[in-house]
């Protein structure tokens, strides 16, 4: 194994976390383990991976119907990958109208929760389906025919994923743009894709506030010429000019429309949507995915992964602007028939208690979040939660970057009621559902994402392609194919196969490099160290930024930390350590040095942070990743840019330069 590969497990994490029998029994996953006869989670978790085609075989057919069936499973001509061959489906069916048709035609698919207290709306299948069609039959009438693209630019209301719905029944492709992105960054896709009509609104609530949208369009559709049509949801009542022949009101649109629609009988390589995500060069990439998978892969880890039930209230808070909110917010949970929470604003507002009223009110029992949203909610304090009943929550899961073990044990307990398991799922846009995690009978490490899942054959490998031995890590990578993989860049072929599978081309060709680094402990336990080009190199050992950031933020005094190496003549790098404090800490030299030392204690002596700083806020994505390429760069006196994609630019002014 090449030496530069290796990353060395540093601290060692003995804590288990068991899950109540009560869950175990109750879970999806147990359910089916026990119905094939597998003895234990590793030999189930073994053979369906084995025999991945014969896994997803069975997924397909357990989570979706088929107009036809498909005659052959797989063809796979790396780095292209067609599932289902033969077959014709439509996620918009699966999610929607075999519901409507079926004996959960009242059951409810959205409980929509608007940011103003008391703005609620009930929508049941059949009511969704309803809305899907109008819509549906709305943008045929502006002209969207199959394949055509249409963006969407809207916060998160019941029109977001009724219009994405709408899309795929009829086949064309949505491209869902983050509410907030910039115009700048909502020109550059929308350009990139070609896109017919954007969908978007007047405004939006954000902390009591009507904000408004439509300018943004307005101003990016003035370079994009592909754009005929601008629909527009009123959602703020604000007064938005509107431009004859180009803009028209949803309302409007939908008014007359039947509320019956042909659904699109597709081939499952059909393309379903376009969804840009940054890569290192700073240039989105459209990664694109296909209806057949996403008629399997969401709606097979909802159900094994996150264990949603017929009967749960299942609340995933991400937004539908990222892959997560697509996965795991719509196709994931519609397909399986669930109930979901739909919340339009801020964690904190009226305040920072909000969420945890709406899981009291609606009795969720199923919650996904993300690491930044628990640290924030652990800096305010126990108090919050406490005021509520949260004696519903059963599961609770966490996605997008490591949960450092400080934040799962006050998630665990100040939300699980100290019983629910963390799913911690590791996944990427690229791969279009869960890929790493636990199941509920799967035995917790706090801070590891436990195993790759049933179908997956995910490894750890070192820079020549070798399996690494456990105790080391290296780069995750695929060595097989699965339903909802990405199938290209949109119009990058080139870039798709540099990015992604030109790494081990010549040793193993069709594996698919992730881009992130892990290891795998003595027990086989996997722990995500963060993107590959985020590792930090200290006097030739490798360390994980999100390693030394985990180990800050377990000191008593911090709340978050943010790490990245400074070039150093003799040790090649030096930690760095940002650190924002707990409400009500006082700053002082000797909590410097007494944050470095404990980082010291729990890492050892290499991963000794040399410089630490107190700063208020650092920059972030709006998926709530610290983006430590813009604090590097500003601290070391580097052009920081394009910062228009941060959620929190302005934080940028206070990194200190450092050299
Ligand atoms: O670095 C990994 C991190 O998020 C990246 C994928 O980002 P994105 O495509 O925006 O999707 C986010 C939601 C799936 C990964 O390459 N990441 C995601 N989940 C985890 C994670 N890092 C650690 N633990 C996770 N559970």
């Amino acid at each position: 194994m090449a030496e530069t590969a290796k990353t060395a497990v540093l601290q060692e994490e003995t804590r288990i976390f068991n899950t109540p029998q009560w869950i175990i029994e109750y879970s999806n996953s147990y359910q089916w383990m026990k119905k094939k006869g597998f003895k234990t989670e590793k030999e189930m978790r073994e053979w369906c991976s084995q025999n991945y085609l014969d896994f997803w075989d069975e997924m397909a057919q357990t989570y979706a119907d088929w107009f036809k069936p498909y005659t052959q499973i797989l063809e796979w001509n790396p780095p292209y990958a067609k599932w289902f061959l033969g077959g014709k489906c439509n996620v918009a069916y699966n999610a929607v109208d075999r519901h409507a048709k079926s004996w959960r035609r009242n059951k409810v698919a959205y409980y929509f929760v608007g940011e103003p207290v008391g703005d609620t709306k009930t929508i049941t299948y059949y009511q969704l389906y309803q809305a899907v069609n109008k819509m549906a039959n709305g943008l045929k009438s502006l002209g969207v025919k199959k394949g055509d693209r249409v963006s969407i630019y809207l916060p998160m209301i019941p029109e977001l994923p009724i219009t994405m719905l709408a899309c795929a029944k009829i086949g064309a492709i949505h491209s869902v743009v983050f509410s907030g992105f910039s115009a700048g960054g909502l020109q550059s896709r929308v350009t990139d894709a070609e896109a017919k009509v954007v969908v978007t609104s007047d405004g939006f609530y954000r902390r009591g506030k009507p904000l408004p949208l439509k300018p943004n369009v307005d101003e990016a559709v003035q370079n994009a010429p592909s754009v005929e049509k601008v629909v527009v949801v009123k959602r703020a009542g604000l007064d938005v000019p509107m431009k004859e022949g180009r803009d028209i009101w949803y309302h409007d649109l939908i008014k007359d429309q039947p509320a019956e629609c042909y659904t699109e009988e597709l081939d499952p390589e059909d393309r379903l949507f376009i969804l840009y995500t940054s890569g290192t060069t700073g240039k989105p990439k459209g990664i694109e995915h296909a209806h057949g998978g996403f008629c399997v892969g969401p709606a097979y880890t909802t159900a094994w992964a996150l264990d949603v039930h017929e009967e749960d209230v299942y609340w995933c808070t991400a937004d539908c602007g990222w892959i997560t909110g697509h996965s795991y917010v719509v196709y994931g949970p519609l397909c399986l028939g669930a109930t979901s929470i739909l919340y339009e604003g801020a964690p904190d507002y009226p305040d920072i208690g909000r969420w945890w009223s709406i899981i009291e009110e609606y009795g969720v029992s199923v919650f996904y979040t993300a690491p930044t949203a628990i640290r924030m909610f652990m800096k305010a304090g126990d108090q919050w939660p406490k005021k509520y009943n949260l004696k519903s929550i059963r599961i609770l899961a966490s996605v997008g970057e490591p949960l450092n073990p400080e934040a799962y044990v006050w998630f665990r307990n100040n939300i699980g009621g100290g019983q629910a398991p963390i799913i911690d799922t590791w996944w990427q846009t690229e791969t279009g559902c869960h890929v790493i995690a636990p199941l509920p009978m799967t035995p917790e490490k706090p801070g590891s994402v436990a195993f790759p899942l049933p179908g997956f054959n995910t490894d750890i490998y070192d820079e020549d392609g070798n399996s690494v031995p456990l105790g080391y890590g290296g780069n995750i990578v695929q060595k097989t194919p699965w339903p909802s993989m990405l199938r290209a860049f949109f119009r990058d072929p080139e870039r798709y196969m540099k990015e992604y599978w030109q790494m081990y081309w010549d040793v193993k060709p069709g594996t698919y490099l992730a881009g992130d680094k892990a290891t795998r402990d003595k027990d086989g336990y996997w722990w995500i160290q963060g993107r590959i080009d985020d590792v930090l190199k200290v006097a030739g050992h490798r360390i994980s930024n999100a390693e030394v950031e985990s180990a800050a933020v377990s000191h008593p005094a911090v709340a978050e930390a943010a790490v990245i190496g400074k070039p150093d003549e003799v040790k090649g790098e030096v930690i760095v350590a940002f650190i924002i404090l707990k409400e009500g800490v006082q700053e002082s030299e000797d909590l410097k040095k007494d944050i470095a030392k404990h980082v010291r204690s729990v890492l050892g002596p290499v991963a000794y942070p040399e410089i630490v700083y107190f700063v208020k806020d650092v920059p972030k994505t709006r998926s709530g990743k610290i983006m430590r390429r813009v604090i590097k760069a500003k601290a070391l006196g580097k052009p920081v840019g394009d910062i228009s994609a941060l959620a929190n630019p302005e934080s940028v002014e206070n990194i200190p330069l450092i050299v």
